[in-house]
This record gives C-alpha cells, sequence and structure tokens, in this order.
C-alpha cells in the first residue's frame, strides 16, 4: 500500500539577493507568484497535508494561498527568525503532529521543477529513509555539495561555504528538494546543531545524520538538460532564468497541441493559458491570465491579450489591446483596436483601427470599424456604427447605457448622449448629436442646415492678396 503523503514547503526566507519589497515567492514566473507551483505540485503529487513555512510577508503569502488554492489542505506556519532550513522544518513539526508517512520537503523558490521528477525521487528512493533530489552542474556555485563515500554512496551534504576545495570541485549538487520519513525526520531535527560557517541549522544534515544511525540514503540525481529544471531563483537573473524556462515549457505544450509560433521566443504565455488547435500566434503576443483561445484563429503581432475568452476562426490584427473581454467565434478585431473589460462581442463582429470599448455587447454581425469610443452600450445584430461615433456615456457623475437597435445605422462623427435608444434598423444622419430616442426605422438629423456663400472664397482670396502687396 502507497504510503500517506505530507509536504513541507520552506517559504520564510526574504530572499534578500532579490533587493525587493516583495518577498521572494511572491515574485512572479509567467503570471504566478512562484509560491503557487511547489502548492501545485503537492496536491499532483496527492498530498494529505500541505504545510506552507512563513515568515517574511507571511499574511501576503498566506492570502495569496488562500485566493488561489481555497479548498486544498493547507496550513501555514510561522518560522519568526530564520535560523536556517532545519528549524524551518521543526517549525511545522505541530502541524504534522498526528502525521505519519512521507513527508516530501519542497523550496517555495524552486518553481519550475516538474511533479514528474519528484515522481522519481520517490520511485528511486524505495524504502531509504532520506532521500535527496540532487543536479549535476558545470558550475555548481553555491549549492550545497553531494559527498560520497569510497563506495559511491551519499554520506553527507555540505554547503559551500563550509566545503574544502575538493569538497568544492564536486559536481554533484542538492537541489534542497527531499523525502524523509516523518517519525525520524523529527526525531532527527531535534539533535541538529549549527556549528558551520553560517551558525545556522541546516536541514541538509539529516543526511549525515541518517547515515550514521544506521539508515539508507537514497540520491536522485538530474543529469544534464534536465538539472536545469530543479535550479532554484535567489536574485533576479535566477528569476529571469526560472521565467525562460517557464516560457520554454509553455510553448512547447501550446506546439504538441498544435499551435503555430511564427517567432517563438517573442511570444508570452502565462501559465493557465490555453490554446487550440492551428491557431497561429505572430512575434510579440502576450496571453496574460487565464486567457482561452479558440482554433484556427490568427492573432497578430503586438496583441496583448489578457483575461480574455476568444473563439474559434478569429481574427486579431496587429497592436490590439484586449483585457477581460468575450471574443466568438469569426470576429475581426483590430489593428490597434483596445478592448477593455466587459466587452462581449458576438459571431462575426467587426471592430477596427482606433476603436475603443467598454462593457459593449455587440450582437452577431455588428461592426464598428474606425475610430470610435462605444462604453456601456449594447448594440443590435448587423447595425453599422461609422467612423468617429461616440457614446457619451459619462456626465462626470454617473454612467449610462446606449442601446442600438439591430440593423441600425449610425452615421460617421455622431455622437450618442446616453442615457438613449436607437431603435431597430433607424439611420442616424452623419453629424448628428443624439440626446432623445430614435423610434425604430426612423432617420435622426441634428446638423446646422447648411449655408452655401457664393464666390466668398474668392472674394476673401483677392482681398488678403491685394493685402499682401
Ligand atoms: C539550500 C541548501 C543547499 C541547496 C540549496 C538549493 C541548506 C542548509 N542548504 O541552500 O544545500 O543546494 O538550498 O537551493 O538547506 N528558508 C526558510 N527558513 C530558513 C531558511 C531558509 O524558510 O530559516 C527557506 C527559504 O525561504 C528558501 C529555502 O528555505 O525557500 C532555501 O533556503 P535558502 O536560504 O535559499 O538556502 P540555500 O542557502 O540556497
Ligand atoms: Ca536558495
Amino acid at each position: 500500500m502507497a504510503r500517506s503523503k505530507a509536504v513541507v514547503i520552506m517559504a520564510a526566507g526574504r530572499g534578500t539577493r532579490m533587493r525587493s519589497n516583495v518577498t521572494k515567492v511572491l515574485h512572479a514566473v509567467a503570471g504566478r507568484p512562484m509560491i503557487h507551483y511547489p502548492v501545485r505540485t503537492a496536491l499532483e503529487l496527492g498530498a494529505e497535508q500541505i504545510v506552507l513555512v512563513l515568515g517574511h510577508q507571511r499574511e501576503a503569502v498566506a492570502e495569496y494561498l488562500q485566493k488561489a488554492f481555497p479548498d486544498a489542505p493547507i496550513s501555514t506556519v510561522l518560522q519568526a527568525e530564520q535560523l536556517g532550513t532545519a528549524h524551518a522544518v521543526l517549525c511545522a513539526e505541530p502541524a504534522l503532529a498526528d502525521f505519519s508517512g512521507d513527508v516530501f520537503i519542497l523550496s517555495g523558490d524552486v518553481p519550475t521543477l516538474p511533479t514528474e521528477m519528484i515522481r522519481r525521487l520517490d520511485d528511486e528512493a524505495q524504502d531509504a529513509t532520506v532521500a535527496v533530489l540532487g543536479m549535476q552542474l558545470a558550475n555548481p556555485a553555491a549549492y550545497g555539495r553531494l559527498v560520497r563515500n569510497g563506495a559511491g554512496q551519499l554520506e553527507r551534504i555540505t554547503e559551500a561555504v563550509d566545503c574544502t576545495p575538493e569538497e568544492l570541485a564536486i559536481d554533484e549538487v542538492n537541489a534542497g528538494i527531499y523525502r524523509v520519513d516523518a517519525q525520524h525526520l523529527y526525531s532527527t531535527l531535534q539533535t541538529l546543531g549549527s556549528e558551520n560557517a553560517q551558525g545556522e541549522y541546516y536541514l541538509t544534515d539529516i543526511v549525515q545524520a541518517a547515515v550514521d544511525g544506521g539508515q539508507t540514503v537514497s540520491a536522485t540525481i538530474l543529469r544534464e538538460a534536465e538539472a536545469q529544471w530543479a535550479q532554484g531563483v535567489n536574485d533576479r537573473a535566477d528569476l529571469a532564468a526560472a521565467e525562460d524556462r517557464m516560457q520554454f515549457h509553455l510553448r512547447e505544450i501550446a506546439m504538441a497541441q498544435g499551435v503555430t509560433f511564427i517567432a517563438p521566443q517573442r511570444v508570452i504565455l502565462h501559465d493557465g493559458v490555453e490554446i487550440g488547435a492551428d491557431t497561429v500566434l505572430e512575434p510579440d503576443v502576450a496571453l496574460l491570465g487565464s486567457t482561452r483561445v479558440g482554433g484556427d484563429c490568427l492573432i497578430e503581432q503586438g496583441c496583448r491579450l489578457s483575461n480574455t475568452r476568444v473563439g474559434d476562426k478569429v481574427w486579431i490584427k496587429g497592436f490590439s489591446h484586449i483585457e477581460s473581454a468575450e471574443i466568438e467565434d469569426g470576429c475581426q478585431v483590430g489593428p490597434y483596436a483596445r478592448l477593455r473589460e466587459g466587452t462581449s462581442l458576438g459571431p462575426g463582429v467587426k471592430v477596427g483601427n482606433f476603436v475603443e470599448t467598454k462593457k459593449a455587447r455587440f450582437e452577431a454581425g455588428a461592426k464598428a470599424s474606425h475610430l470610435s469610443y462605444i462604453g456601456d452600450a449594447q448594440v443590435g445584430a448587423g447595425a453599422n456604427i461609422g467612423a468617429g461615433t461616440i457614446t457619451c456615456n459619462y456626465d462626470g457623475y454617473r454612467k449610462y447605457r446606449t442601446q442600438i437597435g439591430a440593423g441600425a445605422f449610425i452615421g460617421s462623427d455622431s455622437q450618442l448622449v446616453a442615457p438613449v435608444n436607437i431603435g431597430d434598423g433607424a439611420i442616424v444622419a452623419a453629424g448628428t448629436t443624439v440626446t432623445k430616442d430614435v423610434p425604430a426605422d426612423a432617420l435622426s438629423l441634428s446638423r446646422v442646415p447648411q449655408n452655401n456663400l457664393a464666390e466668398w472664397a474668392k472674394k476673401k482670396r483677392q482681398r488678403e492678396e491685394s493685402r499682401e502687396k
């Protein structure tokens, strides 16, 4: 029978080297705070209990977790002073008092580690008491070194600052991810000291303690290309590297699902974004937040979509900015369209150049092709909104709605002063300021009558020219 699993995630450190007012684990990778990823991994592992050890900005971290994982079996414990990784895990002990089985220890600052690699650690460890995830790195830098005995068995982990020159040359390092038998973990942690270069309680000392106590220890080593996925984030350069890996990963998933990227490295995807098959993404497209794009769409260069739902066969032309909108099948948007929150385009709608929309529903086939502001509005099926039309939705105090009927035609440079209704099939003449409702099928016209003065321009010209002499 599979052993019970609990997960402890260490995330109390401030992350001084980030040089930030924001605690390290709240920095985003692919649009989510770093802490999101180990928590998701813990859930994927089937953890019965997930304990987060928090310190710096713990309220902010806890608040995020509550929002992102409202139903998960998460508890948080406070590590008021960061006395080291062993002390961090010790802080989680009361929360796991009734737990027996395997405790997986993850770091809050290792966002790109695939769950599958932790499963491998679990499988390879079999019934070892302590299992360590390691990586082989050409530049082992500041990572703890995995020191093996003459028989090649893991004997201890030595922090870089505590290493002899020979130990420093070891290229197998500690990724900071472990599986430890719960009972062993908590009986051992109590006994560890802090006699080392940093005067900290090192979690890594559980390896030597287990070896000394005659327990089995195992190491799973990620080699070559795999090793990068276990690398942590300590500074902004690491953060950028993690983002880079994550973008690579998200693009690979999208490509496997049939998405074409013209210049893959110039597209930004947030974790959780979905894209249908045969959709083409041009360079400098950003699909953010909870955005979902259907199949067979073309999203041209420079478009930014956040929290937006896009149907199938939609063509979004260059440099359009779209947030919290819904775009149904067969629409055409842009170039340079600005769709703001609450925009909803029915099938086959066209919203063109320099059109701004907000809280506006366009029914099937409606069009606003050029240079307009349509806010707090309802546009009926097949209606045509001419260039330069503005819904005057705000009187300085309150917002009001504009209703445009099916098949209505709004002439260019019209102002629709809300609240106002334009009936089905009505025509608003170009340049009209509409302040009263227009009945269905009526013509509305509010222009100053045109007056042509014969020869006036010519006489003016002659006057001016004779004056110049
Ligand atoms: C640790 C390991 C090192 C390993 C590296 C991998 C130890 C002693 N060393 O070093 O062998 O190569 O991780 O990244 O464990 N934390 C707390 N409370 C503390 C201290 C740390 O919650 O008192 C958290 C941090 O917020 C971070 C994680 O534990 O999420 C790792 O701590 P960090 O200080 O980055 O450890 P390293 O020095 O990198
Ligand atoms: Ca670290």
